[in-house]
């Protein structure tokens, strides 16, 4: 989509004040899973879906946020911003303009469009894309600049302080900072992070379940509570690991024992995870696809049995990949119980693969699914 001319149109029929326009893309995960939160490793994609945001100033102190998805929009008085969000999708620019202002900013009135492609609640970090957009642009209204690695942790903020989501950074991160036809190595601890080029004959297949995920609700902060609990049974004899990212599996031999049952396996994810995560970013750097799909594969047995962060419909959508010809690689991305797979794919093969996968998934489950073919792109930036 990212078509400017068309957010502008919009924001100057309800607004009739040109606006400055931002973009900022979803992602999808290759691998690292459950391992951001833990100060581990991810390694990302920014993908050509994206929130647009589009901004002009008000003279009467007033927020208004229109969403062209949500056909909607909600009006706040900048001086009197609410403490936390109340449930509503303007929670995710709100949040952001929240802490922009507890970071010492004045914020003015101001009318924001927002418009986005990115499919929401299919686990391609659609709220991320809508919070990093936000900032960009009232940071700009404001004149701020923040380092891409700062925005992203201010939006994360936001997701966790005012809408109320416990995520980690991996989401805000990716979509601020992605870069064209590379994936991205972050290591969650500092931030610290590295390229690793997609070889051009390599597709970003993305198959859709269509069952619906959510990071608010449900069991993402219970899987992220049992991880944490298995990590503080290994601090209480090693008091060197505060998070699962200093654990090791021997930790797991000495102590599991004195774990829940659900959490031990949830631990064992987590710390195999980071060491595929690491070990696939080499792997993607020499050029051996073949290693990096037998990670993702191993990444998948390990999310889908241990963390038991899968689904039968995403089981089969990995399962049925399998056997189709191009595959490198498949696996369930992004939080977990529904969204989409990740399949690397070789490019002549790619809009093939798509065509049968999407098929045989539609006979085994009643589904029809969204496929789409992406390639990695660049991170937030201004359109005009
Ligand atoms: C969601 C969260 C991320 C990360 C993933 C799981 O996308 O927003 O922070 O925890 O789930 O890897």
């Amino acid at each position: 989509m990212h078509d400017a001319a068309a957010l502008r149109s919009i924001h100057l029929a309800r607004f009739q004040a040109e606006p400055a326009i931002f973009a900022a893309p979803g992602r999808v995960n290759l691998i690292g899973e459950h391992t951001d939160y833990a100060e581990g490793f991810v390694m990302p994609v920014a993908i050509d879906f994206a929130t647009l945001a589009g901004i002009s100033p008000r003279s009467d102190g007033k927020i208004v946020v229109y969403s062209e998805n949500y056909a909607e929009d909600r009006t706040f008085e900048a001086s009197a911003l609410p403490p936390r969000g109340s449930g509503h999708w303007s929670d995710y620019p709100l949040g952001v303009v929240s802490i922009l202002a507890g970071q010492g900013n004045k914020i003015p009135g101001f009318s924001l469009s927002l418009w986005g492609d990115v499919p929401l609640g299919s686990g391609l970090s659609s709220s991320a894309s809508v919070e990093v957009a936000t900032a960009l642009a009232v940071a700009s209204l404001i004149g701020v600049t923040y380092p891409g690695p700062v925005l992203a942790r201010l939006c994360q903020r936001a997701e966790n302080e005012f809408v109320g989501a416990n995520c980690g950074i991996m989401d805000q991160f990716i979509s601020a900072n992605g870069a064209e036809d590379h994936a991205l190595l972050l290591d969650c601890r500092d931030l610290s992070f590295k390229l690793a080029p997609i070889p051009h004959n390599v597709a970003l297949v993305i198959a859709n379940t269509m069952v619906k995920h959510s990071v608010a609700g449900g069991d993402y902060p219970t899987r992220r509570a049992e991880s944490e609990a298995a990590c503080a049974v290994i601090a209480s004899h090693r008091p060197g690991v505060p998070f699962l990212r200093d654990a090791t599996l021997e930790d797991l031999e000495k102590w599991g024992h004195e774990m829940a049952p659900k959490s031990l396996l949830r631990a064992r994810h987590v710390i195999s995870e980071n060491l595929r995560t690491v070990a696939a970013c080499d792997a993607l750097l020499k050029g051996n696809m073949a290693e990096l799909g037998r990670l993702m594969a191993e990444a998948h047995r390990s999310y889908s049995q241990d963390f038991e962060g899968s689904c039968v419909e995403a089981d089969t959508m990995v399962a049925l990949a399998q056997d189709l010809p191009g595959l490198i690689g498949a696996r369930l991305t992004g939080g977990g119980f529904g969204g989409c797979t990740i399949n690397l794919v070789e490019r002549d093969q790619a809009a093939g693969f798509a065509e049968a996968l999407a098929a045989l998934y539609a006979t085994e489950t009643g589904i029809v699914p969204q496929i789409h073919i992406c390639h990695a792109s660049g991170g937030a930036h201004k359109l005009s």
